[in-house]
């Protein structure tokens, strides 16, 4: 039978943006959306899925491979805290997940199967009972979870963090914010520090551009920016831009491209029609950032 995300990812995006906005008006919470995989924030409660992005972006930071010692912080934890477990694994004195609720899953399964994972590769984890919190989890792990977002990012010591990643976060960032959350990023990371952050520029309605297809006024308007389909649109040239005016050496490693634009230029709204091919045809980019 296809799983709830399967029968989505064929919905035309017109009828998500409609079922979306109607959806999230119910009185429901965000537990009960993960649990029937309507309103999910990524996958970070898969032990495989967790695993691959933590590893990634913690090999990008360095090439060492040498974590000892380092205090780590996750922008947008979305699902779990797993990457803390991952990070504790590989050997960090600390962690801290940042994100703008309580999202992660509160209840052990995710956790013990994350330990399972961990051990069946090697490495050395906390053993987690059957009545296991999400809290006993970040106390074992030297963890924090922060839910303040750009507060949270605020209350942090200058210079206390080594390493900052993210992965499918930037581009959620509310564009009011972007700005001020990177400056933060930039004042918390020491100056030996370094960034990773995988940023995805599809619509997250049908991995096309109709985000651009609205007006600024009706896409930041509450009605729309709090239905779950929210991203700035900030455009890849803009985020390059903001990286390196908040105080960054801008570093792309990878990017992924569209052959032709996936929604036609015509369709977009003005403010998207000036740039140029060559940026809109960005769909998703990973970028390391160091201290300028
Ligand atoms: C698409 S989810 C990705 C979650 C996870 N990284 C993954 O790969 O599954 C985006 C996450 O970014 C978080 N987010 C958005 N704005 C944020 C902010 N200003 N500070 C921290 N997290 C933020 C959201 O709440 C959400 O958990």
């Amino acid at each position: 039978m296809p799983s709830a995300r399967d029968l989505a990812a064929n919905i035309p995006w017109r009828i998500k943006i409609g079922a979306k906005l109607v959806l999230s008006r119910l009185p429901l919470d965000y537990g009960f959306w993960q649990r029937v995989g309507w309103f999910r924030l990524g996958d970070m409660d898969n032990p495989e899925y967790a695993f691959a992005v933590v590893k990634r972006h913690f090999e990008r930071a360095s090439a060492s491979r040498n974590y000892e010692g380092l205090v780590a912080l996750e922008v947008g934890p979305g699902d779990s805290v797993c990457s803390a477990m991952i990070a504790f694994a590989f050997g960090v004195r600390a962690t801290v997940l940042v994100d703008t609720g309580r999202f992660a899953r509160q209840d052990s399964e995710a956790y013990r199967a994350m330990a399972v994972y961990l051990e069946e590769r090697g490495f050395a984890v906390p053993r987690l009972e059957e009545t296991t919190t999400m809290e006993d989890v970040l106390r074992s792990c030297h963890a924090q979870y922060l839910t303040g977002g750009l507060a949270s990012l605020r209350a942090l010591q200058k210079e206390s963090v080594h390493f900052v990643w993210s992965h499918h976060v930037l581009e959620h960032i509310k564009r009011c914010e972007f700005v001020d959350v990177m400056r933060e990023v930039r004042r918390i990371l020491r100056p030996d520090g370094v960034c990773s952050h995988s940023v995805d520029l599809k619509d997250n309605l049908s991995d096309a551009l109709n985000n651009l297809r609205f007006s600024e006024r009706v896409w930041e308007s509450p009605f729309m920016a709090r239905s779950g389909f929210y991203t700035n649109r900030l455009r890849y040239s803009e985020m390059r831009d903001i990286f390196r005016r908040t105080g960054f050496e801008v570093d792309v490693i990878e990017v992924a491209r569209w052959d032709e634009l996936p929604t036609p230029r015509e369709k977009m709204s003005d403010e998207f029609r000036r740039f140029s091919d060559e940026d809109l045809l960005v769909s998703e980019f990973d970028v390391i950032l160091r201290p300028e």
